[in-house]
């Protein structure tokens, strides 16, 4: 058994990665500064309200009152990077071809629900997988959807006048509004989960989106017989 280094990630994806992480984390705190001052969402069943977004200490804990001007700069400021940076990486994913590995293919469904009960224990073989196995694939495209809906509802609530064909899409300036909350929400799901899969995946993985290599083990003997095949071929 011998390692070696393997090409994972490329130089732009890991600062369009990297990049993308702490303007995310600026766009939802600004958002918070602003949603605060009209806090209205919740969980609500027959008109009961199980849960509200979100609770007095929330906010207390989070100095976040009283910062609506603030909220509405740092937002208005960032959402340009934000969406440069998600722009970019959706051209560099189509242009370099790199889409091949994030998009689901035939099937992925049914293979993310297997990877799922293999990660849940329940399951003991992993079903084959390329670069990202198929649940990564339909959380990272799921993903470049959420960021593509966080900027159409954003935009439709931002200029509602001006882009009122784009808030009328939406159902209106109340549901785009909405829908730029629930938004968020999945992000910060998906966020939740997806820093616990790299916390259990390893240091390897994760050295791999800062270094752009990955060490893997491979067979000596088998890696020698594909050399030889190679040099016949
Ligand atoms: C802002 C939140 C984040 C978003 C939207 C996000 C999104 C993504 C996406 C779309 C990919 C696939 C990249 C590609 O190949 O084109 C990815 C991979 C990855 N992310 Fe994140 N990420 C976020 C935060 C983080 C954080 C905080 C960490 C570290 C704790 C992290 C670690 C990784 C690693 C290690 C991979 C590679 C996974 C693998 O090779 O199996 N990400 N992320």
């Amino acid at each position: 058994m011998t390692k070696q280094l393997e090409k994972k990630h490329s130089l732009a994806v890991r600062w369009l990665h990297w990049i993308s992480f702490p303007l995310l984390a600026l766009m939802i705190w600004s958002g918070l500064l602003i949603y605060w001052a009209n806090a209205i969402y919740g969980f609500k069943i027959f008109g009961y309200e199980l849960f509200h977004f979100f609770p007095t200490w929330f906010y207390d804990i989070l100095g976040i009152p009283l910062r609506l001007a603030e909220g509405i700069s740092l937002h208005f400021f960032f959402m340009w990077f934000f969406a440069l940076n998600g722009v970019i990486y959706v051209l560099y994913l189509i242009f370099s071809g790199e889409w091949r590995a994030i998009l689901p293919v035939p099937g992925s469904f049914k293979r993310a629900a297997l990877v799922s009960l293999h990660d849940l224990h329940i399951l003991k073989k992993l079903p084959p997988q390329g670069k990202y196995n198929d649940a990564q694939r339909i959380a990272y495209t799921g993903v470049i959807l959420l960021g593509a809906g966080s900027i159409i509802t954003g935009l439709a609530i931002y200029k509602p006048l001006q882009l009122s064909w784009l808030t009328w899409i939406l159902g209106g300036y109340e549901w785009a509004r909405w829908e730029h909350f629930w938004v968020m929400i999945l992000f910060v799901l998906f966020f939740v989960v997806h820093v616990i899969q790299v916390l259990l995946a390893g240091w390897n993985n994760f050295r791999s989106m800062i270094t752009g290599f990955e060490v893997v083990k491979t067979d000596a003997v088998a890696t020698e017989t594909m050399v030889e095949e190679g040099a016949k071929v």
